[in-house]
């Protein structure tokens, strides 16, 4: 006798699935990290026994292959997640993307290669658990912490040098700031994400320095070894280093100033540098000053465009057929600014104190907030 074909179950009267949630979402940024992502796996799980923890590896597409031995491990053990971000690279976005695609109640953010001590995980989470505080960091600098794990002396003062400018920043004492390694309840980080500069390495610095009421923040910090590292090698280098006071200058500004005016202000000045420098040696090969000016200020206005394009707006950066369009737009734009900068200085000089540096201060003010507004609208259209 031949089966009657089984139509397909209704959903609704599926069994539900029950998916136990994670409390604790472990956040570990890692580039080229595959020979620590079992071990660090298995040293958490031995950390945190009877709690509900789940590991977040989040990877820049690294060559040797971290995220696929991340996920080889996430198919036999659900615990382990793993995201993978593709032509973006940086250690603080990592874990805000992380942190953000997790639904746990607390997040813990952890160097990928075992250099952090996750032993103190459990008294992290108790710290949270009993809302002691809103921050919990794993210390270098207080009583029982240690930093014997940096590689070199150069490293010890240059980690020393950075914890003495942050704490300058700081509305608190916090003895370790630059740690990479702590923990808070994930509705706190969620609130303060939209204000995170994203910057570099320092994402601790970074969320407290954006919080809304940063003095009001509750840091608990409790004590970490930092252990050397024992496979791969460190990617911190001048890159990270400049981030780091980009940073700090961003957070210092209070956000009034945009980093990409402060960039744009930079250039300009590079290119105030470059034209000089042009009319100078136009006039030594024997140019009238007229010629040797004309001259100097093309060759200004193209340096800076190429910066712009590959340093300010390097989210926006023009190529191809774009690119010459967005050359004679800049060049417009900057002849223009010039032009108002000179007339509103010269009116200014001739109508009322006759202070020419005010004057002239005041018309390259105007002249740049210009040249600024109409490039980020106009030319590479932000
Ligand atoms: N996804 C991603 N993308 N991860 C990155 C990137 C990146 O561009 N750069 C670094 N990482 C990962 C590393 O793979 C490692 O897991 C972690 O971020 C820390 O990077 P390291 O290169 O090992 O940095 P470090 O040891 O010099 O400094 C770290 O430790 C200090 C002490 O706690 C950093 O975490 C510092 O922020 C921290 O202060
Ligand atoms: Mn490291």
């Amino acid at each position: 006798m031949v089966e009657e074909p089984k139509s397909a179950p209704d959903l609704a009267e599926a069994p539900v699935l029950r998916r136990v949630s994670a409390e604790l979402s472990i956040v570990v940024p890692c580039y080229k990290e595959r020979p620590n992502v079992r071990p660090m796996v298995e040293r958490i799980g031995a950390a945190l026994p009877g709690v509900e923890w789940e590991v977040i590896f989040v990877d820049d597409n690294s060559p040797d292959g971290t995220a696929d031995e991340a996920r080889a491990l996430g198919r036999i053990n659900p615990r382990v997640r793993c995201i993978k971000r593709i032509g973006r690279r940086g250690l603080s976005t990592a874990v805000i993307e992380g942190a953000l695609s997790s639904s746990a109640d607390f997040v813990a953010v952890m160097d990928g290669d075992l250099q952090h001590d996750q032993t103190i995980l459990p008294a992290m989470l108790a710290q949270l658990r009993a809302n002691q505080a809103d921050v919990v960091i794993g210390s270098r600098h207080v009583d029982g912490g240690s930093s014997d794990g940096l590689s070199s002396a150069m490293r010890h003062r240059i980690s020393n040098a950075g914890i003495s400018v942050a704490q300058y920043f700081l509305p608190m004492r916090i003895t370790d700031p630059m740690s990479g390694f702590f923990m808070m309840p994930r509705s706190r980080f969620e609130t303060i994400a939209p204000r995170l500069s994203g910057q570099g390495f320092k994402i601790l610095l970074d969320l407290i320095l954006s919080a809304p009421e940063p003095q009001q923040l509750r840091v608990k910090e409790i004590p970490c070894q930092f252990h050397r590292r024992e496979a791969g090698e460190s990617k911190l280098d001048a890159l990270v280093m400049i981030q780091f006071a980009s940073l700090l200058l961003d957070k210092g500004l209070r956000g009034y100033v945009p980093m990409r005016f402060v960039a744009f202000g930079l250039v300009g000045t590079l290119g105030m540098i470059v034209n000089l420098a042009a009319l100078w040696a136009g006039e030594s090969v024997g140019l009238t000053f007229v010629a040797a000016e004309i001259i100097a200020t093309i060759i200004a206005m193209l340096f800076n465009f190429q910066l712009n394009n590959r340093l300010t707006y390097r989210t926006h950066r023009l190529r191809g057929p774009r690119l010459i369009r967005g050359l004679i737009l800049f060049m417009l734009v900057c002849g223009l600014g010039a032009i108002a900068n000179v007339g509103i200085a010269t009116a200014l000089f001739s109508s009322g104190s006759h202070n020419g540096f005010a004057a002239a201060a005041i018309g390259a003010a105007i002249g740049v907030v210009w040249n600024y507004a109409v490039s980020s609208t106009l030319v590479w259209r932000t």
